[in-house]
């Protein structure tokens, strides 16, 4: 699930793993775990996340790569928030062509940025998200956004594999718009 801060993938990926019976792995949401935890990660990856920065893709991958192997029988996993980087899409197809896997696909959410500020305003008053409460840090992750993340839609783009889905309307528009697009593209029986 791809898109920038704000655009419902934590929202919809949640839902999406409920509807078809896949691991639901937020990148974002296991850092922020090991912050609360105050766990080795977790200290290190603190100051990133509340400047809005990227973390650095090594720590990212070595995450990424223990959460997926908390389940090894999983049917599926649904990422959000990952990949960000290219080195990080990069380290991904390697590890699942290791394991006899492979991306299905990415679907960006579309949503325009005025939404997206607006959103993230409403939810820093109840997400407790040090990254939420500073307009400032906002505008920061929604650069990082523009110039680090975006050339991972093209590098799906390029083999085929990327969509965009309106990301405005309500939360159950979109999932039903979501789950359409993924019963086309991969067989989820
Ligand atoms: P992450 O936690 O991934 O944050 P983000 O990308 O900034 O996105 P958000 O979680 O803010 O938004 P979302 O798209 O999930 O939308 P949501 O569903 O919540 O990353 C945080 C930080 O962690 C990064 O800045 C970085 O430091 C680090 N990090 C994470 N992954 C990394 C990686 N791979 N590499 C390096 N660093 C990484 O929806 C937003 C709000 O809108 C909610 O309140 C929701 O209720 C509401 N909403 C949702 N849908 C709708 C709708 N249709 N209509 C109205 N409101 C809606
Ligand atoms: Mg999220």
């Amino acid at each position: 699930m791809f898109g920038p801060p704000g655009s419902g993938k934590g929202t919809q990926a949640s839902r999406l793993a409920s509807h078809f019976g896949w691991v639901h792995i937020s990148t974002g949401d296991v850092f922020r775990r090991h912050i609360k935890q105050q766990t080795e990660l977790g200290q290190k990856v603190q100051q990133y996340i509340e400047a809005g920065q990227l973390v650095p893709d090594t720590i990212t991958v070595a995450m990424l790569q223990e959460e997926m192997q908390r389940h090894p029988g999983a049917r599926g996993f649904i990422l959000d928030g990952f990949p960000r980087t290219i080195a990080q899409a990069e380290a991904l197809d390697d590890m699942l062509q290791a394991n006899g896997m492979e991306v299905d696909g990415l679907i960006a959410l579309d949503v325009p940025e005025s939404e997206l500020i607006e959103r993230i305003q409403i939810r820093s008053q109840t997400s407790g998200r040090a990254d939420d409460a500073d307009p400032k840090v906002i505008q920061e992750r929604l650069k990082v956004y523009h110039t680090q993340t975006a050339p991972v839609y093209e590098y799906y783009d390029r083999r085929g594999k990327a969509l965009t889905i309106d990301g405005t309307g309500t939360i159950e528009q979109i999932t039903q718009r979501l789950v359409e697009t993924i019963e086309s593209l991969v067989n989820t029986a």
